[in-house]
């Protein structure tokens, strides 16, 4: 139905009006019944629905309806495979439409910027690009159904502590290149219909009031066209919101805001029109839910089934040595560990779902009379109990091969608040060195949302990272123990081998300003860059086959800005069972023009093969796809010259490279002024050939004149002062040194800069 949406709103008073930018309550927006305006329903989120009906509250603490938990964000990211994303999405748009849910609250895409981060469990990845990709199919699959997303935490909500005063405070290239790009992917690739914007401050302003994250960049430079939400209780100042691009307050004011906004309009301070848009955007998308409402039918237990195949697509296989995995139906083998029991499969707070069923690896095998089960510890506390460690031990003993279920216990990851160390329980890891001490053959599962220290790593044999798997975990860890499912995910995140190693360990959790000091140097960003060993890489997981990469090429191997270059490689699977491989691709940028990480991930693709099968998988790579940040022009920028192109199975697993050549016709303003260096000038495309005559004159001026003094004083001279160091000084003198130096007088040095500028 086409809706005169702008008549509708003319026709509010302005208490409507104000009344519809705030909550009616915890989950629903203002109806206005004279003018058919419904009151819909907004629910987490994300991976699952988490509909409260009665007693409602954002901390996931009063019951919601029964519904089926998905794997959550950190481990349906690992599949790295946009058509399970898309299939996971439209599973929830189903249920939502069923449920009468206008739209949920996810994706989460922040961005991982420490393992510390409570909430890490929600999000995809350390990285951007595959953060956005994931989001954008999951939004899609969901929207598909005329049932609205809402994109979140904008913008920088990378640690739980202080979540709703502190500042994350990043300079405008980090914001670009690491903590919008998600946001960004998404809005292009799948436009949500909702926003929802973080709690924190960002470089001071909150995120809730800030023009240029909600309105410059969100609308004008990205092309968003719904509306924006807070996040519960984000709101500051709301008529300040309102200004900057905040439509609609969440949850419920009491009042309170709308009355705000009515003082404002009626005394001059708000310009009703900036009212009247916001309403309306809010509108567009109550009745595109409206006016699209679809008869769906879903049963929970099909649904169950889609968790648990997305739970064996996603999970990742760290390890498997003497191929230790896949288990055998008929060795003797001891399940230790509580979560084997009760698996640990979700994270605490606004995104707890009600499950109606919840399996575990016990239920998948108690028909299996070689299995034994000790509990070993506790899964929700940190105590290391004798009677059942000793248990656990003589089971191990008894055995052929010990699976160890290990985990995080809920109280030490959670919404609301950071972990203060990166450990698995001390009862845990004491209990694996036990255990290693009477069973060689050991495979460690973990369930935790966040990377864990592994002090054990080098001595067990098999380790399947499970993360929190949804309410179907247990039934995927036992695909991929017995090998009904070939292990495909691989880390969306670096596992470091201890915290200290990460990049924001300086400067994570400071409770007023937290400064992003590493900059772009973000999860495998700054491991590379530091060429520092790590437990696990970004985008490392193993398979039960092995994969060969040949034949790379590239549709063309010179572009410019406009072109889009296809690169095709084939994967060959050279093992002797099905598998699914994730082909990553990687640019390297070696122009020089500006400081870049060592390699970035610019695309990826998951491809199925039989044994012995060949497929080409193909991939581009655009302007985008080369560019860096440039905030003197604040816009992306790719300078000519060379860049690799490189296919890994992981970030550390380079197979194949080659190099593509760009030509950019767009070259940086120049800004010449008497302390621009000669060096600058030098490597700057622009002046480079013009400077060079410059070089040569002060090299002759610096140069130890020859002959002229004794020869014993003139060899010392030149071991002080020697060529290279001449060279070097020269560089970096700004235009103005010309003078001192007497190579030229000021009018020829403003001259000179006169000349340069017009190259
Ligand atoms: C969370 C959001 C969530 C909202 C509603 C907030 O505390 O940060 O992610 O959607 O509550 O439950």
């Amino acid at each position: 139905m086409n809706r005169d949406l702008k008549t509708l709103v003319s026709q509010m008073t302005l208490d409507e009006k104000a009344g519809m930018c705030s909550g009616l309550d915890f989950w629903h927006l203002k109806s206005v019944d004279r003018l058919g305006i419904p009151n819909v329903m907004v629910s987490d989120g994300p991976h699952g629905l988490r509909k409260q009906d009665e007693k409602a509250d954002h901390l996931g603490i009063n019951e919601s309806i029964k519904a089926v938990c998905f794997p959550a964000g950190c481990l349906s990211a690992c599949s790295f495979d946009r058509e399970l994303l898309h299939t996971l999405g439209d599973a929830i748009g189903k249920e939502a439409q069923a449920n009468d849910v206008s739209v949920v609250l996810g994706p989460a895409v922040n961005i991982k910027r420490s393992p510390l981060c409570g909430r890490n469990f929600e999000y995809y990845s350390e990285d951007p690009y595959l953060a956005g990709e994931t989001a954008a199919a999951f939004i899609n699959g969901v929207q598909e159904h005329h049932v609205g997303t809402s994109i979140k935490h904008f913008a920088a909500n990378s640690q739980e502590f202080n979540r709703m005063s502190a500042s994350s405070n990043a300079d405008e290239r980090t914001l670009r290149e690491l903590y919008l790009p998600a946001f960004e992917t998404a809005v292009q690739k799948s436009q949500p219909y909702t926003v929802m914007c973080s709690y924190n401050r960002l470089n001071g302003t909150y995120a809730s009031e800030h023009p240029w994250l909600l309105t410059d960049v969100l609308r004008r430079e990205w092309g968003f066209e719904g509306y924006v939400m807070s996040d519960w209780g984000a709101v500051n100042d709301r008529v300040s919101g309102l200004k900057a691009g905040l439509e609609l307050e969440m949850p419920a004011s009491g009042g309170a805001t709308d009355e705000e906004i009515v003082r404002a309009v009626q005394d001059g301070t708000l310009d009703e029109k900036v009212l009247d848009q916001a309403v309306e955007r809010i509108l567009r998308i109550v009745f595109t839910w409206l006016d699209n409402r679809e008869e769906q039918e879903f049963t929970l237990e099909q649904d169950h089934a889609l968790a648990r195949h997305i739970a064996a697509e996603s999970m990742v296989l760290l390890k498997n040595e003497e191929n230790i995995l896949p288990l055998n139906e008929t060795e003797k083998i001891a399940f230790i560990g509580e979560f084997a029991a009760k698996p640990r499969f979700q994270g605490g707070g606004s995104s707890h779902i009600n499950c109606f069923r919840v399996d575990s690896i016990l239920d998948e095998v108690k028909n299996n009379a070689s299995i034994t089960y000790a509990k070993g510890f506790f899964a929700d506390k940190d105590v290391y109990d004798e009677a059942l460690a000793e248990e656990a031990i003589e089971a191990a003993r008894a055995a052929d091969k010990a699976v160890l279920f290990l985990g995080l216990p809920d109280s030490f990851e959670s919404e609301g608040y950071d972990r203060s160390h990166m450990r698995l329980p001390g009862c845990q890891n004491r209990l694996v060195e036990q255990i290693l001490k009477v069973q060689k053959n050991v495979v460690v599962v973990l369930h935790n949302g966040s990377p864990v220290e592994l002090p054990w790593m080098d001595n067990v044999k098999g380790i399947l990272e499970a993360y929190l798997g949804g309410q179907a975990a247990g039934g995927a860890i036992a695909d991929i123990l017995f090998g009904n499912v070939n292990p495909s995910g691989k880390l969306a995140e670096t596992f470091p081998y201890r915290l200290e190693d990460n990049p924001s360990w300086l400067c994570f959790g400071d409770p007023k300003e937290v400064d992003y000091r590493e900059g772009i140097y973000v999860g495998y960003r700054y491991y590379d860059a530091k060429n520092m060993s790590v437990a696990f890489p970004f985008g490392y997981g193993l398979s039960y086959t092995t994969f060969a990469y040949s034949n790379l090429r590239l549709s063309a191997d010179k572009a410019s800005e406009k072109d889009t270059v296809t690169v095709s490689v084939d994967v060959t699977n050279t093992g002797s069972r099905f598998g699914r491989e994730i082909v990553q691709l990687y640019v390297s940028d070696r122009t020089g023009a500006a400081r870049r990480p060592i390699r970035e991930l610019k695309g990826y693709e998951k491809v199925s093969l039989e044994p012995g099968e060949t497929k080409t998988v193909t991939m581009s790579v655009d302007y985008r796809s080369l560019a860096w940040y440039c905030t003197a022009i604040h816009d992306w920028y790719a300078a000519s010259g060379e860049y690799e192109i490189a296919i890994g199975a992981s970030s550390r697993d380079i197979r194949l490279s080659t190099v593509l050549t760009f030509e950019n016709s767009r070259v940086l303003p120049l800004n010449v002024t008497r302390n621009t260096t000669i060096g600058e000038l030098l490597t700057n495309p622009r002046t480079a050939s013009y400077m060079k005559e410059w070089r040569q004159k002060m090299l002759a001026v610096f140069a130890a004149p020859e002959g002229t003094e004794g020869a014993e004083e003139t060899s010392t001279s030149s071991e002080a002062i020697s060529d290279e160091m001449n060279d070097a000084m020269m560089l970096s003198m700004p235009l103005r040194n010309l003078v001192v130096f007497g190579t030229c007088s000021h009018a020829e040095v403003d001259k000179l800069i006169e000349e340069l500028q017009n190259l």
